[in-house]
């Protein structure tokens, strides 16, 4: 793993950007697997106010709730156009549709756009219990596509963006481990002392289902961009 130290997350965007820039312009990355939450948000910023051109490239998002209208405020769909897709159109961006009626048929139809589009660059967050899309503790390690429950750590921690717990879903289709261990290249970013449990587990700890992001020890091309305050558990 190649583990990139930055100061904060303004730094932290700018490197994953310089990453991803790298990527198409210098390796002709065309996919790009994408995460919501609070971590992606300065890359966002900086892949807004860049003159990056977006038109030819595809995106490919991590996760959505289940239950959420692709137009609700919460959805990860709205929060993609709110910091990306708005400012900067892709040729075509994916993001599972959390409305489907038949969940096997939407996990099948996810799991084909991911296999017609193999992923050049995958940009992660990390929980706090060190899932990585929404693949909980437990998950294994060749999961693809599927509907999963959150756990409650998770549910506690996306409960900032709803006006109450009761809001936030319980449910989510998530992108498998084993379609993320599949992209070409991954950038991992983390913040804070609240995900430096979840990045030593995942460095250094053992690979194991209890800490999902630990398979990504196998990766051969994953950088890491996180501050001190989640490397500061590292030995
Ligand atoms: C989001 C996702 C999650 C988040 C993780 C960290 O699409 O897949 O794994 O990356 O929960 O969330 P933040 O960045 O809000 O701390």
């Amino acid at each position: 793993m190649n583990i990139i130290a930055v100061k904060d997350q303004v730094e932290g965007g700018k490197k994953a950007f310089e990453l991803i820039r790298q990527g198409i312009e210098g390796n002709n990355a065309r996919v790009l697997g994408l995460a919501t939450g609070s971590t992606p948000v300065t890359l966002y910023e900086e892949m807004v106010k860049s003159d990056l051109d977006c038109s030819h490239l595809i995106a490919i998002n991590l996760d959505e709730y289940v239950g959420l209208k692709e137009t609700d405020s919460q959805s990860y769909r709205t929060f993609m156009n709110e910091h990306l897709f708005n400012a900067k159109p892709f040729k075509e961006s994916y993001v599972p549709d959390g409305m489907a009626a038949d969940a096997d048929a939407e996990c099948a139809r996810y799991d084909q756009i991911i296999a017609n589009n193999p992923i050049d660059i995958q940009v992660l967050g990390i929980g706090t219990n060190g899932h990585i899309g929404f693949n909980e503790p437990g998950a294994p390690f060749d999961s693809t596509t599927r509907k999963v429950d959150l756990v409650e750590s998770t549910i506690e921690s996306n409960k900032r963006f709803f006006e109450k717990k009761e809001d936030v879903p319980t449910q989510a289709y998530s992108m498998g481990i084993g379609s993320i261990l599949k992209a070409k290249e991954i950038i991992l970013i983390a913040y804070g002392e609240a995900k430096a449990d979840a990045l030593k587990g995942m460095i250094e700890g053992p690979k194991t289902e209890d800490c999902p992001a630990s398979a990504l020890q196998d990766h051969a091309n994953i950088y890491v961009i996180a501050d001190e305050a989640a490397l500061s558990k590292l030995s």
